[in-house]
């Protein structure tokens, strides 16, 4: 097997890097894939969180810490490429950062959480330069935005939508909306399917960013 790679980068913090990376790879590993999620964050939170599941509820993909890999991510990432069907690299901020380039040279798939604001908005332009800047040398590599913290029916989500149409970026379809869920998904170290019935909605929307993603990176 040869592992598809996606990278969830953003120049700033805040956008959701962690929580998306965390629930897509846990959605993709429920169907019965090897998913590895590399955590190249220094505050570790992937780590962190994959370690709150308690010992019946164990996170079901796997999780290492790579926060020293600086910018050699992806010669690190490639030795895993082998052992697992899909490897999510979950990146620290841009801004502070030689990683999220780093880890964008090996991956198919660059995906960027976008908070509903002019300001996040506008900080993304630097992510955009960096994505645009290692597409010319990996050369498969596809990006997407990904509206997170979405609230459907304000102006703000609507407005963001309009100006992320015209980014130069694509889309996705599936937004993830403002829900407590994803929080406590956090403090229990699990992703929203662990809830049940009261996390419908969120479930629904995983399943169908994780299918979007699937098939842009042909699985
Ligand atoms: N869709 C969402 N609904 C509610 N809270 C969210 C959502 N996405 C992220 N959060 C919360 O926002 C904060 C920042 O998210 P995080 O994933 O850590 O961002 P990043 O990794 O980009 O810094 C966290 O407290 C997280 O629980
Ligand atoms: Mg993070």
């Amino acid at each position: 097997m040869t592992a598809k790679i996606i990278a969830v980068v953003n120049q700033k913090g805040g956008a959701g890097k962690t929580t998306i990376s965390m629930q897509l790879a846990g959605t993709i590993a429920q169907k019965g894939k090897k998913v590895l999620v590399v955590d190249t964050d220094p505050q570790g939170t992937a780590t962190r969180w994959a370690s709150s599941a308690s010992d019946d509820s164990i996170f079901p993909a796997s999780v290492i810490g790579l926060s020293n890999a600086s910018d050699k991510v992806h010669r690190e990432v490639k030795k895993f490429i082998e052992d697992y069907d899909f490897i999510v690299i979950d990146c620290p901020p841009a801004a502070d950062s030689p990683v999220p380039q780093s880890a964008l040279l090996v991956a198919d798939l660059a995906l960027i959480p976008i908070l509903p604001s002019p300001l996040d908005i506008w900080a993304t332009v630097g992510i955009k330069k960096v994505i645009e800047s290692v597409m010319t040398i990996n050369e498969d590599l596809k990006g997407r935005l990904v509206l997170n913290q979405s609230q459907p029916k304000t102006t703000l989500t609507k407005e963001s939508e309009d100006i992320l149409n015209e980014f130069g970026i694509p889309l996705c379809k599936t937004q993830i909306q403002q829900r407590q869920i994803y929080r406590q998904s956090a403090v229990y170290g699990q992703t929203v399917h662990s809830f049940g019935a009261k996390a419908k909605s969120a479930i629904a929307e995983m399943e169908k960013l994780t299918k979007e993603v699937l098939k842009l990176v042909g699985s």
